[in-house]
């Protein structure tokens, strides 16, 4: 058994329709809804974002994503034993997006399963899927995140639905003699529930309550700023590295000052920082292994570079992993 685990491939994958500010802009003023592109910019960086078409679910984007990562790692899926999606917005109630993804991949067999931590459900799966192959439950996981969080927006609340956008990034996660993953740090705090929610659910096959997103922008940004610090902190702490190792830091992707906040907060210079909010949005479990794809393919991210993944979000959840690519 082998006694770490690393990342041998990336992949990722948006849908087709780029939705710009002023595209957006132009689609709420028709209902009688106000922003800009000014606006959103200033207060976000976000640019564009993708929204999926009706028929494509959070499975379809894991699958072209999970493709990737796996030629990029030099394996089929038939090599792989364990598939983890993280998703708030899956295609079912169930059988999990996990499940469905990995008939899609043409496999049958190995455990697959979804993890439900919002924002920060791509650094919480790859925790699990790290930990379950140091323990020798499994040799290669693949870890996706996949959103399609356009079907859970309410397009007349303007404080929120401009700032999501739908993707999905993927990692084939292998058992390996060096590491890898070298330090998680997870964390939730529930009392926290109502600042970020979709509260709605079914029964007797009607919905109950509201089935759209709901924000306090305001409550969300000061905890994330502080949570950040401390979650990359508690990570390097437990790895025995300070922030002088840090190579690259891949902040979950909601608002590009929530960013540089965290990034000004661990003394990093702003260039350290991976941004792709601007083209991507907030594709919540997506963002983080999106913008790590990205990185890796354009060339920035190489072998052996030092990375700290965080994620921040609805639950309210936090944590950050540390690895060496
Ligand atoms: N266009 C134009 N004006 C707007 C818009 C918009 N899209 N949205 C809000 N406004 C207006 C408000 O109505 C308000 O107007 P008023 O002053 O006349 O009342 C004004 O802009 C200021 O609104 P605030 O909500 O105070 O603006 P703020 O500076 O806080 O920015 C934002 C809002 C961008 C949501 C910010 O609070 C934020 O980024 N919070 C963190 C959100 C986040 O990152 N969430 C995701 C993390 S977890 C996860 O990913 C699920």
């Amino acid at each position: 058994m082998k006694p770490y685990s690393r990342i041998t491939g990336t992949g990722s994958h948006l849908p087709a329709r780029r939705v710009t500010n002023a595209d957006l802009a132009a689609e709420l003023a028709a209902r009688g809804v106000e922003t800009s592109d000014q606006w959103i910019v200033e207060r976000t960086g976000i640019r564009a974002r993708h929204f999926a078409a009706p028929e494509v679910s959070a499975s379809d984007l894991g699958a072209h994503a999970a493709r990737q990562a796996l030629e990029a790692a030099g394996m089929r899926a038939s090599d792989i034993d364990l598939i983890i999606v993280a998703t708030s917005t899956p295609d079912m109630i169930f059988p999990s997006a996990a499940c469905i993804l990995q008939h899609k991949l043409g496999v049958g067999g190995c455990a697959a399963f979804d993890v439900q931590a919002v924002c920060s459900g791509f650094v919480y799966a790859l925790t699990v899927a790290d930990s379950m192959i140091r323990t020798g439950a499994a040799t290669n996981a693949l870890v996706v995140g996949a959103e399609v969080f356009s079907r859970i927006l309410d397009f007349n609340d303007r404080g929120t639905c401009v700032l999501f956008g739908d993707g999905a990034g993927a990692v084939v996660l292998q058992a390996s003699d060096t590491p890898g993953i070298l330090a998680s740090d997870l964390h939730a705090d529930g009392k926290h529930v109502g600042i970020l929610c979709v509260p709605g659910t079914v029964s007797g096959g009607r919905i109950l309550g509201d089935p759209l997103l709901k924000m306090d922008g305001q409550a969300v940004f000061k905890l994330a700023v502080g949570v950040l610090e401390d979650a990359a902190r508690a990570a390097l702490a437990k790895a025995g590295k300070t922030e002088a190792d840090i190579d690259w830091l891949i902040p979950h992707q909601a608002n590009i000052r929530i960013m540089q906040g965290t990034a000004r907060k661990l003394k990093l210079p702003m260039d350290k920082l991976v941004v792709t909010v601007d083209e991507h949005g907030n594709t919540s479990a997506a963002s983080i292994p999106l913008a790590l794809d990205v990185s890796v393919r354009s060339g920035k991210i190489k072998k052996g570079d030092t990375v700290m993944l965080e994620g921040v979000g609805g639950g309210f959840t936090w944590g950050a992993v540390l690895l060496d690519f």
